[in-house]
């Protein structure tokens, strides 16, 4: 049995979630549901990232405390994984006293380490990015992100010693390459590092919304450098040392681009000060696009995933994003081709494999679904499709294990118009084809269900196996011959009606 700690960024409680935010928590539940099938432990965790000037300046201009605020819009949040059925084991908010007892132990250790030390910063801001940017790094004197005016800001501030860390950096990753992936993502983190590291303020004097510095009450720490942190925290760094030694060596962080260089340069450089291990895998994905832009509120192209989810119910929503947009790369979000897809490997390939199943052990079994053969021409297809499906899920590959399940229901819909039982008398040589038919049923549901849980859930009670098949475990669960026979069969609805 294995162990698995998956991490999303923690969203900034300010903003409604939408289809961006939920690609990568989407991405990491399924990942977290194929390891469950396989029997290992996981911890799955999702949050929000509650500090900073936005959600002050926010709270103020609403009339409440930013406290308030946050309790408020946290509930977006939680609503849209509720709905988009995201099984996360912990939801951590940064505003939690376990996350402030956990920041400021980390951070008092980087301090008793002779890495924090008292400066003046000044520099152009972006209160969106919540960062400093570099004069090089603006265009036409705005956010290179947001596209909006920076503020000059001047403050007296703690600095940690990054400069200290880049040789660290260079060797860690030289010793680790798998750490950031996939490769062109680390060659940024390493381009970042051969550029030189300068030393980052990481504490505000200028608002009070946030974690208070321990040895200095005029300060708060940076929203960046608190937000990190969460994801020790969680696990129980600086409260339950034995569960963090247990948890933070199998971390895994997902992460979007934009956020590569604190994930990728200044987090494991904060681990190395603090004592712990730099966190052993960040995967980073590209963008979501929509219209060719990046969603953001000031474009005003945000689309919430309530608004797919209401034309493609929560399984079309989870298996499209899993499947269309492959992890590394940008991708254009497209309402037509959703329709496309969705048509094609929900309404067509598997809905309409279970239709025909059921329409024909209906007419020809008495609705009584046969067993399969032993040595079924499915058989191997069967077992190929699960190798290559579990293969690709433990490379965090969501859209090539989808491809490799729905080859097995392609090849089960060819199966049955080379046998054409409809056609054919009732008798065992429907029987054996039709029970072939059901297994291979049986294993799709289990292989996609980490993809659309409650879709699989259903077709397999359609098929008339008992319990869920996300309760069962591969990969005993994925080998020919588990269903037995003799159960009863119902047609119903299609599972996933055509969308015009
Ligand atoms: N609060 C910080 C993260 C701190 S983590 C210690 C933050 N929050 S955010 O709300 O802006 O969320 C950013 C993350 O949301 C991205 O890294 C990515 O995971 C996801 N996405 C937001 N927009 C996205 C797209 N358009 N496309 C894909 N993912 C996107 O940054």
């Amino acid at each position: 049995m294995g162990r698995l700690y998956v991490t999303t960024p923690i969203y900034y409680v300010n903003d409604a979630p939408h289809i961006g935010h939920a690609y990568t928590t989407v991405i990491g539940d399924a990942i977290c549901r194929w390891h469950r099938l396989q029997g290992d432990d996981v911890v799955f965790l999702t949050g929000t990232d509650e500090h900073g000037l936005k959600v002050a300046q926010t709270a103020e201009a609403n009339g409440v405390t930013p406290q308030e605020w946050a309790d408020r819009t946290v509930e977006r949040f939680r609503e849209a994984w509720r709905l988009l059925q995201i099984a996360n084991d912990d939801f951590i908010r940064t505003s939690e006293p376990r996350h402030h007892l956990a920041v400021q132990r980390f951070l008092q250790t980087v301090y008793d380490n002779g890495d924090i030390e008292l400066g003046t910063y000044e520099g152009p801001y972006c209160v969106s990015c919540e960062a400093y940017y570099a004069e090089s790094e603006l265009v036409d004197g705005c956010c290179p992100i947001h596209g909006i005016p920076v503020r000059l800001m001047k403050e007296e501030n703690y600095f940690f010693r990054l400069s200290r860390y880049q040789d660290r950096l260079l060797r860690w990753y030289e010793d680790n390459p798998e750490a950031v992936q996939p490769a062109t993502k680390r060659n940024e983190a390493l381009g970042f590092i051969r550029q030189g590291l300068e030393d980052i303020s990481i504490t505000r004097t200028s608002l009070t919304w946030g974690v208070p510095v321990p040895w200095d009450d005029r300060h708060v720490f940076y929203v960046w450098y608190d937000a990190l942190i969460n994801y020790a925290t969680a696990v129980g760094y600086g409260a339950d040392p034995e569960r963090f030694a247990l948890w933070w060596p199998v971390v895994h962080h997902l992460i979007g681009k934009e956020i590569l260089r604190f994930h990728c340069v200044w987090w494991p450089a904060m681990c190395m000060a603090a004592g712990i291990d730099p966190p052993h895998r960040v995967f980073v994905h590209g963008w979501l696009l929509v219209g060719g832009e990046k969603m953001s509120k000031t474009r005003l192209n945000q689309i919430a995933p309530r608004d797919l989810v209401a034309d493609f119910g929560v399984d079309g929503y989870r298996y499209h994003f899993l499947r269309d947009q492959a992890f590394g790369p940008d991708g254009d979000f497209s309402y037509e081709r959703m329709v496309d897809r969705y048509n094609a490997d929900l309404a067509n390939n598997l809905g309409n494999l279970l239709s025909r199943v059921a329409t024909v052990v209906e007419r020809k079994c008495g609705g009584v679904g046969p067993k399969p053969q032993d040595g079924s021409p499915l058989q191997s297809v069967a077992a190929e499709a699960y190798r290559a499906t579990d293969e690709a899920w433990r490379r965090f590959a969501p859209s090539d294990a989808l491809e490799s399940t729905w080859r097995l229901i392609r090849e089960t819909n060819a199966y049955l118009e080379a046998n054409e039982p409809w056609r054919a008398e009732a008798g065992p040589g429907v029987d054996s084809v039709m029970g072939d038919a059901l297994e291979t049923l049986r294993i799709v549901a289990v292989l996609a269900s980490p993809a659309m849980p409650a879709a699989c859930a259903e077709l397999w009670r359609r098929i008339g196996l008992p319990g869920r098949p996300q309760d069962q475990r591969l990969p005993g669960a994925a080998a020919w011959g588990g269903y037995p026979g003799g159960l009863p069969v119902e047609r119903g609805d299609p599972l996933f009606p055509r969308k015009q």
